[in-house]
């Protein structure tokens, strides 16, 4: 739907539906779109990073207050090493020295870090606070600020500490991708390529790379796809919101291996869904011309399709052990049998995982 030059998008969870507004400029109208729609008054802690901070932090927090709501901003360090229990802690002080107290919510401004964090932060602060997502990179925009997945990584593993907390509002500014450096920029197109396999083919052609304007409609197509999922399947329980997972299996083992921060989650990803692609011409049929186009596809978005031989195969398939168990040496595998549908497999082998991403190896 359009307002204003705004595009709204629904998620229709039961008892906690919440709207996504996408919107150049919508930054600047934080303050009063919290106050419209997010139920919240009061004081609340503005969490960002470093980089995002410093460019946006100052136009958030003038919006917030010139709604009349009481900002504390925490500024946490910029990367992946930042989805930690340690962070958290310093969060929660942060908060508490400041007072903030049931009735108080969270803001989170910035990529996928800071959201998945701040979420949790929210989801265990008083036993649960209200929070709003202000997601400022392509991965935010089109997937992580959507659905309520928060948390933070643990040694053992990605994400292994987290929470599901809705958000009560998403606001979504593409303006904001406009500063992301080269490389954090094109990172997030491996979600849009996922969303694309696995739900709507003909997204494929609409990826322009390089291109960072009128990415409104594109953004909106993605939010459109993960909203439908999640409002199907909100906690991951009937095989639909796993989905989501494709190139993920890998891709989180790749990030967990490699020790967070070598390669940047989209990186990861970009890599995983090679190993999926892969999987799936061998276990669900798919077309290898297919296969083909998708990793060219990654390839034009500067995007790895290949890892250098310092990362060991054994390293990685040890990280992926932690949350995907093979039974009977065969684990569940998203799968794509044809672009635009995907389907969980319980038939890939640990043998055939290891050669696919042995493939990856340059
Ligand atoms: P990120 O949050 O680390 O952001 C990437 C970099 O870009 C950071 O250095 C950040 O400071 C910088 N940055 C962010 N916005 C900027 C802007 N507008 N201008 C300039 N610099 C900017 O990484 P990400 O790719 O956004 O998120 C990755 C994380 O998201 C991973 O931890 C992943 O697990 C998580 N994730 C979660 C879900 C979910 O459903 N919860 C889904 C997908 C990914
Ligand atoms: N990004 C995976 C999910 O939200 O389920």
């Amino acid at each position: 739907m359009e307002k204003s030059g705004r595009l709204e998008v629904p998620v229709g969870i039961p008892g906690r539906g919440y709207s996504v507004w996408i919107g150049e400029g919508i930054l600047d109208e934080a303050g009063a779109m919290v106050a419209e729609f997010a139920g919240v008054r009061g004081k609340c802690a503005l969490v960002s990073d470093s980089n995002v901070m410093r460019i946006y932090g100052g136009r958030v927090r003038a919006s917030l207050e010139l709604a009349g709501f009481s900002v504390i901003a925490h500024e946490v360090p910029a990367g992946e090493r930042s989805k930690s229990l340690q962070v958290v802690e310093g969060c929660i002080d942060a908060m508490v020295g400041a007072k903030l107290d049931r009735k108080s919510f969270v803001v989170a401004l910035g990529g996928g870090v800071v959201g998945d964090l701040a979420g949790f932060v929210a989801a265990i602060y008083f036993r649960g606070i209200p929070f709003v997502q202000i997601p400022t990179t392509i991965v935010a925009q089109v997937d992580s600020a959507v659905g309520g997945k928060t948390g933070v990584n643990a040694r053992g593993g990605k994400n292994l500490v987290g929470a599901f907390h809705q958000p009560k509002l998403v606001l979504a500014d593409p303006a904001t991708l406009g500063t992301l450096p080269e490389r954090e920029f094109y990172e997030g197109f491996a979600e849009i390529v996922k969303h694309a396999v696995i739900r709507d083919a003909s997204m494929l052609e609409r990826i322009r790379p390089g291109a960072r304007d009128g990415l409104s409609g594109l953004l909106a197509e993605n939010v459109r796809i993960k909203a439908a999922i999640v409002a199907e399947d909100e906690k991951e329980e009937k095989d639909v919101r796993a989905l989501l997972n494709f190139g993920h299996t890998v891709g989180h083992a790749i990030e967990n291996a490699s020790g967070y921060g070598e390669w940047f989650h989209g990186e990861a990803v970009s890599l995983g869904i090679v190993a999926a692609l892969r999987l799936s011409r061998r276990y669900a049929g798919l077309p290898e011309v297919d296969e083909q186009r998708v990793t060219e596809i990654l390839r034009s978005l500067q995007l790895p399709v290949r890892f250098p031989r310092s990362l060991s195969v054994e390293k990685i398939l040890e990280a992926m052990k932690v949350d995907k168990k093979f039974s009977m040496g065969k684990m569940r595998f998203v799968l794509t049998p044809r672009l635009g549908e995907a389907l969980v497999s319980g038939e890939v082998t640990e043998s055939a995982v290891v050669e696919a991403i042995e493939e990856l190896q340059e």
